[in-house]
């Protein structure tokens, strides 16, 4: 079996849309989707589904119950609730939903019985997959036609799994068409290793100069520009025993670098491609020479925790030296050499990638990192830290 759990987004997929794959190494994330969508499956009057921590399963849920018709309240965790929940909202709202949120941003997200009118056109103010996934699953289970036009390319997961399963769905240059009229064909989904789970993985080899091979990650092109910015740090990327299963390619990963980590730029229409990847490139740009700049990723402050803020606060805890400029929408960090080698606590805001990134930063420094939550890997990676353990110490 992979150490990689599978890929979260593609499995959250296929749970709201009942599609059966393997459930023998998922985490929490997966795990309350699953639960949720089986829940609405055997719906009854009064639904309250519970997503966790989970913005996707959150989001797209909402999308597929909304569709349906039918009333339910989503709520979730305490990072959940601060997320914005409006960005799924406005959109159901103006295709014809009744949709009720508190202080009409937040979950709890109340949805009433709504009729989706057909033929909606909606243009992504936010390049987010989360909402153009939302989108698509109302059109399916309304049996409604939406034209979505995505001017910044996102994750493409859910266009090809509605493929895979036969859906009427389209590709015409930025638009994305899908005629929910046409029923899908359920089938078995073959989900790959998730990328963003190998991405610490291949971090760690580089800042403990191993190269251990991660098997059966999944390598969607809208997914792996971590690879290119890896290359761009100095690193090398082998990508070996290419395959395609279920729509999704998939690949061997071998990591390393043998010389040092430069600093790199990143922002523009790439950002959504490696958006969760970025605390971690952040934590290599703390070991490389020259200076890192993250801009047009003001979307990082609204995931699990403000990434941004907490990513730079952690990064002085980690090394007091660390030059840190915070922008609204991204950072500069100009690394330093770490004089300090006492404890460092890191605060994780309940967020599995701070504490993954931090941990993985504590291989390369030998400094002992202490967390104030570890179970939050448990959402994304369960057995992150026993890996570690294993691999590299
Ligand atoms: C996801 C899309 C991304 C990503 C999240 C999962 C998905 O969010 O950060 O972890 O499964 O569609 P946005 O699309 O909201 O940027």
């Amino acid at each position: 079996m992979s150490v990689l759990p599978i890929d979260k987004s593609i499995a959250q997929r296929c749970a709201v849309l009942g599609l059966d794959f393997d459930k023998s190494n998922i985490g929490e994330d997966i795990r309350n989707t699953v639960n949720a969508a089986e829940e609405f499956v055997g719906y009854k009057k009064d639904l309250t589904l519970n997503l966790g921590n989970s913005g996707t399963g959150m989001r797209l849920l909402t999308g597929y119950i909304t569709g349906s018709g039918k009333e339910c309240t989503l709520i979730g965790d305490e990072s959940l609730s601060k997320r914005p929940m409006d960005r799924i909202a406005e959109p159901l709202k103006d295709w014809g939903a009744d949709i009720e949120l508190r202080n009409q941003k937040f979950s709890p997200i109340k949805i009433k019985s709504s009729n989706l009118q057909s033929d909606f056109t909606y243009e992504l103010k936010i390049p987010s997959a989360q909402i153009k996934s939302c989108l698509l699953l109302a059109a399916l289970s309304s049996k409604t036609k939406i034209e979505i036009i995505e001017n910044i390319p996102t994750r493409d997961h859910t266009e090809r799994m509605l493929e895979e399963c036969e859906a009427d769905i389209k590709r015409e240059g930025n638009r994305i068409i899908l005629d929910g009229k046409k029923d899908i064909v359920k089938k078995y989904i073959d989900i790959p290793g998730d990328f963003s789970s190998a991405a610490y993985l291949m971090a760690a080899n580089i800042l403990s100069a191993q190269t251990n091979q991660i098997e059966n990650v999944g390598v969607n092109r809208t997914r792996v520009a971590f690879l290119e910015v890896l290359e761009e740090m100095g690193a090398m990327v082998m990508i070996k025993d290419h395959s395609v299963k279920s729509r999704e390619p998939r690949a061997n990963l071998v990591a390393f670098c043998k010389d040092e980590l430069k600093g790199v730029k990143i922002d523009g229409d790439r950002v959504p491609n490696l958006i969760d990847e970025i605390p971690l490139i952040a934590v290599l740009a703390m070991f490389a020479k020259g200076k890192t700049i993250v801009r047009d990723a003001k979307e990082l402050r609204y995931k699990e925790s403000d990434r941004i803020s907490l990513l730079l606060s952690n990064i002085k805890s980690f090394n007091p030296d660390m030059k840190v400029h915070e922008f609204d929408d991204g950072f500069e960090l100009e690394p330093a050499a770490d004089k300090n080698m006492g404890i460092v606590k890191i605060k994780t805001g309940g967020d599995h990638r701070m504490a993954m990134s931090f941990m993985v930063a504590s291989l390369r420094s030998g400094k002992k990192v202490e967390f104030d939550d570890m179970e939050c890997v448990e959402t994304s990676f369960p057995g992150f830290f026993s890996l570690i353990e294993k691999w590299y110490q």
